[in-house]
C-alpha cells in the first residue's frame, strides 16, 4: 500500500457538493465559500473538525501554519483532511495533510476556476517566506478530487479569467490540437476543467516530483508572473500575474529567437482577447519597481542555478523548454 500522498493519477468525482461530502473527515474550509453556499457547511456529516480560514497569500505561511496545525492533531492517522476553497487552501491544506501524522489522506474540493484548472493537480503544496512566492514546499496528491460546479457559480468575471489564464497555459504548452481548438473558439467552463486537467495530470504522471524537468513547462509565465506578484504585495492575483507573466516569456523568448513572432503575437492576442492581460497593464504593475528589485526576485526564483535566469519559453504551439536566459535577453 502507497503512503497517504504518494502520486497517484487524479481521481475526480463531479456533482453536487451535498452528495459527494465525505464523513467523519476534518475540513479547511475558505469562510468566503461557506458564506456564498450555506449549503457547504449544512451537508457535512460528523466532521472531526472544521476550520474555516480567509484565502489569500496570508494563509500560505508559517505563521498560519503554527496557528492552525495544532487544532488539526486530533486527526487519526489514515484520516482524511479536505480542503474546500481556491489556491491558497488547497496549498496550505496541502502542506497541513504532509506533516499531520507524517501524511494523511487529502481530498480536495477547488473553488476557483483555478483550482480546478491548476492547482488542485499534480500534488504540490507550498507557503511563501516573506516577499518569496513559494518558497517552501511538499509533494501531496489528493486521493480524491470532488468539482462541483455549482460552487463555481459566485465566481467573479475576473476570477473566471484567472482560470482561463493557467488553462491557455496548459492547453499552448502542452497540446497543439487543444490550443488551436481553443484559439479558435472558447471553451465552455466544463471543458476548460476536464482538459485542463487531463493535460496537466498527463505531465505530471510523467515527472510526478518534478525529477526530470518534464514538469517544468508548467511554469511557463511563472518566472515573471511570481516576481509580478511579489512586487505588487499580492495585489495582482497569481491568474493575473501569469498571464502577465506570459507576455514577458514571450518577449523574451522572442528576444533569443526560440518563439516564432507569428505564434507570439497570436499567442498574446488570445491572453489579451481571453484573460484581459495587456502591455499596459505590464507597463503599470513593473515601472513602479526599480529594476534591481525586480532582478533580485528573478534570482530567488527556484529554477534559477548558480546565479544563471532559467525560464520556459514557446517553441512552438504544444512545445515549451526550460532554458537558460542570458543577462542580455
Ligand atoms: N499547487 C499548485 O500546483 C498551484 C498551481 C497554480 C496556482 N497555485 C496557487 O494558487 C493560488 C491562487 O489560487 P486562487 O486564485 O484560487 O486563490 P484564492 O484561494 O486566494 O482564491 C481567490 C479568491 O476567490 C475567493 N473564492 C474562492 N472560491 C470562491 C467561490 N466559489 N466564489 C467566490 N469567491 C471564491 C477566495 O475567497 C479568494 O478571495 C496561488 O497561491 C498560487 O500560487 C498553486
Amino acid at each position: 500500500m502507497s503512503a497517504p500522498g504518494s502520486h497517484c493519477p487524479p481521481n475526480d468525482r463531479w456533482g453536487r457538493f451535498a452528495s459527494l461530502a465525505p464523513k467523519g473527515a476534518a475540513w479547511i474550509i475558505d469562510a468566503k465559500v461557506a458564506r456564498l453556499h450555506p449549503a457547504v457547511l449544512r451537508s457535512i456529516r460528523a466532521p472531526l473538525q472544521v476550520e474555516l480560514v480567509t484565502a489569500g497569500e496570508d494563509l500560505k505561511s508559517t505563521r498560519a501554519l503554527e496557528r492552525l496545525a495544532p487544532k488539526l492533531l486530533g486527526l487519526p492517522r489514515g484520516g482524511t483532511l479536505v480542503a474546500v476553497g481556491g489556491g491558497t487552501v488547497g496549498d496550505f491544506a496541502t502542506v497541513v495533510a504532509h506533516l499531520v501524522k507524517r501524511g494523511v489522506t487529502l481530498v480536495q474540493v477547488p473553488t476557483t476556476l483555478l483550482a480546478a484548472v491548476d492547482s488542485s493537480v499534480g500534488g504540490k503544496g507550498a507557503l511563501n517566506v516573506g516577499k518569496v512566492k513559494n518558497a517552501l514546499g511538499v509533494f501531496h496528491y489528493a486521493a480524491r478530487t470532488l468539482l462541483c460546479p455549482e460552487l463555481f457559480e459566485t465566481l467573479t468575471p475576473a476570477q473566471h479569467r484567472e482560470g482561463i489564464a493557467e488553462a491557455l497555459k496548459m492547453a499552448v504548452c502542452l497540446d497543439a490540437a487543444v490550443w488551436k481548438r481553443w484559439s479558435r473558439r472558447a471553451p465552455g467552463t466544463l471543458e476548460l476543467v476536464k482538459t485542463a486537467r487531463a493535460l496537466k495530470a498527463r505531465v505530471c504522471a510523467a515527472d510526478p516530483y518534478e525529477q526530470t524537468g518534464r514538469r517544468s513547462v508548467l511554469n511557463f509565465g511563472h518566472t515573471f508572473g511570481h516576481v509580478i506578484e511579489s512586487l505588487s504585495g499580492f495585489r495582482v492575483h497569481h491568474g493575473e500575474a501569469v498571464a502577465l507573466g506570459m507576455l514577458c516569456a514571450l518577449d523574451v523568448g522572442r528576444a533569443m529567437e526560440r518563439t516564432p513572432w507569428p505564434l507570439a503575437e497570436q499567442v498574446e492576442a488570445v491572453l489579451t482577447a481571453r484573460t484581459g492581460a495587456s502591455r499596459g497593464r505590464l507597463k503599470a504593475v513593473l515601472e513602479r519597481h526599480p529594476a534591481e528589485e525586480v532582478g533580485r526576485l528573478l534570482g530567488a526564483d527556484k529554477k534559477s542555478a548558480g546565479g544563471a535566469l532559467r525560464m520556459v519559453l514557446l517553441e512552438r504551439p504544444g512545445v515549451a523548454r526550460l532554458v537558460e536566459v542570458p543577462r542580455w535577453a
